[in-house]
């Protein structure tokens, strides 16, 4: 089976590549926009190419014609897409239509990755059969991608995920387990909003939930999270006592003090029904994930 993957440079495109060289049965193609940042270089097909070069694209399905698309590359930085909306719809919905349609006429199928930041985040326990009703930018462009996607008519799964953390190689980029620690390590004061929650999800739980609906030929909605919806205050807490850091740094802000650039929906969580029957997902709880983000920097410190 050919995997074509987009996004192979960020958090969840590098744990898809870490699973996969595991797999002898699959041929991973790889794209990005930078270079290839996952240390494994030579083992698999790396392509550099701009989500928004169609041509390019055009050329990679004809060369590669891959049997399915993990589509996980999008412009991400919330804030970013509130003020570069040009930009983030050419990135997150413009390319999206285009795989959508290759995909449709290559006959390969697409595993499309979401996120919460559709949902106004009034209701928490989201179900894949409720309304979108995006309360920023960037949810609306993830929106839209949804709807070019099913548009397309190409066979299709769409992945929807909440808050993702993990350790991404020479740690190029953070989240919020990593910034928490890091902060309270160096012995910073940090404030956390307390009046929003979500359910933390380990990159690699979402990465097998992604392969998992390549090879089963899964289609439709799905909703994938961690096991448990807590307030980022919580959150915070939870990492400082895992690592044994000072949880007294730890300072509390409203959201509508903190006054982000983009609103965020207040509480976002996932039934996960519909993935636990059918993609076989059962998430780690928090410290679970929280071990295994352990190693992993224990693992990079040594070399
Ligand atoms: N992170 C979260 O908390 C979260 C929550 C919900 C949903 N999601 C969704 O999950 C997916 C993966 O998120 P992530 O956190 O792994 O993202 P990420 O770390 O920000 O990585 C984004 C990837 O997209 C690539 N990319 C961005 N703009 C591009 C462009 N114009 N052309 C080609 N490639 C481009 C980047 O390539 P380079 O690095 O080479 O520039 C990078 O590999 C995304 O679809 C996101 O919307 C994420």
């Amino acid at each position: 089976m050919k995997i074509l993957l987009t996004g192979s440079n960020g958090l969840l495109g590098q744990k898809i590549i870490d699973d996969l060289l595991l797999r002898t049965d699959i041929t991973l193609i790889a794209t990005a926009k930078g270079e290839n940042r996952h240390p494994a270089k030579g083992s698999f097909i790396y392509e550099s190419v701009d989500l928004n070069d169609d041509e390019k694209w055009l050329e990679i399905f004809e060369n590669y014609r891959p049997d399915a698309l993990i589509h996980g590359g999008a412009m991400t930085q919330v804030d970013i897409c509130e003020d570069e909306r040009v930009m983030c719809d050419k990135v997150n919905v413009d390319a999206t239509t285009l795989l959508s349609m290759l995909c449709k006429h290559f006959n390969t199928h697409l595993i499309h990755v979401s996120t919460d930041f559709i949902f106004d985040g009034k209701k928490g326990y989201y179900t894949e059969t409720d309304l979108p009703a995006p309360v920023n930018y960037y949810g609306l462009s993830k929106w839209k991608a949804e709807q070019a996607v099913f548009a397309s008519g190409a066979k299709a799964a769409i992945l929807r995920t909440i808050l993702l953390y993990g350790v991404t190689y020479g740690l190029s980029r953070s989240n919020i387990v990593l910034w928490v620690k890091q902060s309270l390590e160096q012995g910073k004061a940090i404030t956390v909003v307390k009046d929003q929650s979500r359910c933390p999800t380990l990159a690699q739980d979402l990465a097998a939930a992604c392969i998992a609906a390549a090879i089963s030929g899964a289609t439709g909605i799905y909703h994938i999270c961690g096991p448990e919806q807590m307030d980022i205050v919580t959150l915070a807490k939870r990492v400082a006592n895992f690592w044994h850091l000072d949880a007294n740094l730890i300072g509390e802000i409203s959201s509508e003090t903190l006054k982000q650039r983009a609103t965020r929906p207040p509480h976002t969580a996932f039934h996960l029904g519909k993935a636990n029957m059918e993609l076989d997902y059962y998430p780690r709880s928090l410290e679970e994930g929280l071990a295994i983000v352990d190693a992993e920097l224990k693992a990079f410190a040594n070399g």
